[in-house]
C-alpha cells in the first residue's frame, strides 16, 4: 500500500473547543499578542511544541498502574533502569524530572567558569546550564546548516573540522565535555549522520575529552540513519541506536520527546565516580537516586515508551508525517525548512514576510496570523528569542527568523494537518497586508516566554 496511515486506533478522545475568528482576534489581543500567554483550550491545533505533548499508549496507561511507589528501591526504578541499559548501553542512569535538570546536573559537575563546551547547536536550555556555572557554549552547526532550502540529507551535523580546531587550541583543559544533539532541534530538527558521531567520537577521544549526547530524538535520528544512511537499511532502529550511544561516553535525556512520557528524563554515564558525584546533586535537588524527580508510574510510563518509540512502523509514520506537511508547502511555493526534519516543521518567516524587517519581528506576526486564521499556535524562533543581548540590552537580528510548528507524538491526524495547511496558505494569499510587530514590556531574560507585543501601524 502507498498510503501511510496512523498506525493506531483512538479509544480516548480529547474534545478540541472550537473558536471563531472573531473570538480569536479578541483573545490573542487580550494575551498581548503572546501566543505563550494564551490559555490551551483556546487553541485549536497547538504545535507549540513536542515536548510533554505526546499521547500515551494503551500499554502506557496500563504501566502507570503498575507504579510502585516505594521511596527507595522501587520495582518501578529497576524497570526504568534496565530498559535505559539495554538500549542506551551506558553503566550508570540517573533519573531527572526533565531533560533540563540532567544538564543542570552534568554541567554543575563538569564545567567551571572559563570551560567551553561546543555542541552541534545547543538547545537554550542546554546553553543555559552552562552560561550559568560559568562556562561558554559553542555552536558548531556543518556549512550546509545555514542553507534553509538545500536537500541535505545530514543536515543537523557538527562541523568536525571546526571541532578539530577548537580541540586543538583549547584542549582539554578548557574543554570538559564534546555534545552532539540529536536530532539537531535549534538547527531544524535536521538529523545527524554515524558518519558524524563516529567523528566527533574520534577526536574527543584522541584528545582525552568525554563525548555526550543530548540525546532527546535519538529514535527519529536513528531511523533517518536507517533510511538515508549507507549500510544502516537493514539495521533495526534499537540496533541504530545502540551503535549511536556506543561511541558516547554519556547522555541527557528529556523523555518528553522520544519516549512520550509527558514529564521524565534522565543523565547517563560511564563513570562511576562522575555519576556518585552526580547522585550527591540528584539527592538534594531532585529526590533519591531510585526516583529522581519521577513518581514510580512515571519511572513505568517511560519505560514503555522507549520501547514504543523505536517501533519502525511509528518511526516511518513519524518522518513520513511531517515530510507530508513540508512537501505540501514546497509544492504551494511557500518558504519553508527542507527537507523535514523529525518532529516540527520552520517556516521561513523572512522569506514569507520580506516586507517586515527582522526587528519588527516577522516570525512573531507569522504567528499571530496563524492564530487569527485557525487557531493554530507555533512558536516564534528568530529576533523575539535570541535577538536581545541580556547584558548589553542591544537589539540585533537573529540569524534566522522561523516559525516553529513542533508536531506532538501520535496526537493529530492527517486532517489536522491538512487543516493546518489550509490555514497557512490562507495567511499565505494575504501576506502582503500583515504588519510588523513592536515589544511594549519584556523582561531581561527569555523574554519570548512573557512579553507583551502591539502592531505597528
Ligand atoms: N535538549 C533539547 C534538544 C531539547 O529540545 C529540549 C527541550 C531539552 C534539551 C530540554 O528538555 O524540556 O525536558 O527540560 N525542548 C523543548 C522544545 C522544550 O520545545 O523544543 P526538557
Amino acid at each position: 500500500m502507498k498510503t501511510i496511515i496512523e498506525p493506531f486506533r483512538i479509544k480516548m478522545v480529547e474534545p478540541i473547543k472550537l473558536t471563531t475568528r472573531d473570538e480569536r482576534v479578541q483573545l490573542i489581543r487580550d494575551a498581548h499578542y503572546n501566543p505563550f500567554l494564551l490559555r490551551a483550550e483556546d487553541v485549536i491545533i497547538d504545535l507549540l511544541t513536542d515536548s510533554g505533548t505526546s499521547a500515551m499508549s494503551s500499554e502506557a496507561w496500563a504501566a502507570l498502574m503498575r507504579g510502585d511507589e516505594s521511596y527507595a528501591g522501587a520495582r518501578s526504578w529497576y524497570r526504568f533502569r534496565d530498559t535505559v541499559k539495554d538500549i542506551f548501553g551506558f553503566e550508570q542512569v540517573i533519573p531527572t524530572h526533565q531533560g533540563r535538570a540532567a544538564e543542570h546536573i552534568l554541567f554543575g559537575v563538569m564545567v567551571k567558569p572559563g570551560s567551553i563546551v561546543p555542541n552541534n547547536t545547543h538547545f537554550d536550555t542546554t546553553r543555559g546550564n552552562i552560561e550559568f556555572v560559568g562556562g561558554e557554549a559553542v555552536d558548531l552547526p556543518c556549512p550546509e546548516a545555514d542553507d534553509i532550502e538545500m536537500r541535505h540529507p545530514f543536515k543537523g551535523n557538527m562541523d568536525t573540522a571546526a571541532l578539530e580546531e577548537l580541540v586543538a587550541e583549547h584542549g582539554p583543559e578548557r574543554i570538559p565535555v564534546i555534545m552532539v544533539t540529536v536530532t539537531n532541534n535549534s538547527g531544524g530538527g535536521q538529523p545527524v549522520s554515524m558518519a558524524n558521531i563516529r567523528e566527533i567520537s574520534r577526536i574527543a577521544k584522541a584528545a582525552g575529552i568525554p563525548f555526550y549526547i543530548d540525546a532527546c530524538r535519538f529514535a527519529e535520528n536513528a531511523h533517518f540513519i536507517k533510511r538515508r544512511e549507507e549500510g544502516y537499511a537493514d539495521i533495526a532502529a534499537i540496533d541504530i541506536a545502540r551503535e549511536m550511544f556506543g561511541y558516547a561516553d554519556g547522555c541527557t535525556m528529556s523523555a518528553k520527546k522520544d519516549s512520550f512520557g509527558n514529564i521524565g528524563g534522565f543523565l547517563c554515564t560511564n563513570d562511576a565516580e562522575l555519576a556518585s558525584r552526580e547522585r550527591n546533586i540528584l539527592i538534594m535537588t531532585e529526590g533519591f537516586p531510585t526516583y529522581g524527580g519521577l513518581a514510580g508510574r512515571d519511572l513505568e510510563a517511560i519505560a514503555v515508551g522507549l520501547r514504543e518509540t523505536l517501533d519502525e512502523h511509528y518511526l516511518d509514520y513519524r518522518l513520513l508525517s511531517t515530510r507530508y506537511v513540508v512537501e505540501r508547502l514546497v509544492e504551494a511555493g511557500i518558504p519553508v525548512m527542507a527537507p523535514a526534519g523529525g518532529h516540527a516543521v520552520y517556516l521561513d518567516a523572512r522569506r514569507f514576510l520580506p516586507h517586515i524587517e527582522p526587528l519588527h519581528y516577522p516570525g512573531q506576526a507569522l504567528s499571530i496570523e496563524l492564530y487569527v486564521e485557525a487557531g493554530v499556535r507555533a512558536v516564534e524562533i528568530g529576533t523575539v528569542m535570541f535577538g536581545l543581548d541580556p547584558h548589553s540590552g542591544e537589539e540585533r537580528p537573529a540569524r534566522l527568523d522561523l516559525l516553529r510548528l513542533a508536531i506532538p507524538r501520535r496526537v493529530y491526524t492527517q486532517s489536522h494537518m491538512d487543516y493546518v495547511l489550509e490555514a497557512i496558505g490562507q495567511v499565505w494569499e494575504r501576506r502582503e497586508t500583515i504588519r510588523g510587530m513592536r515589544i511594549t514590556r519584556a523582561p531581561q531574560f527569555l523574554r519570548h516566554f512573557t512579553a507583551h507585543f502591539e502592531w505597528i501601524d
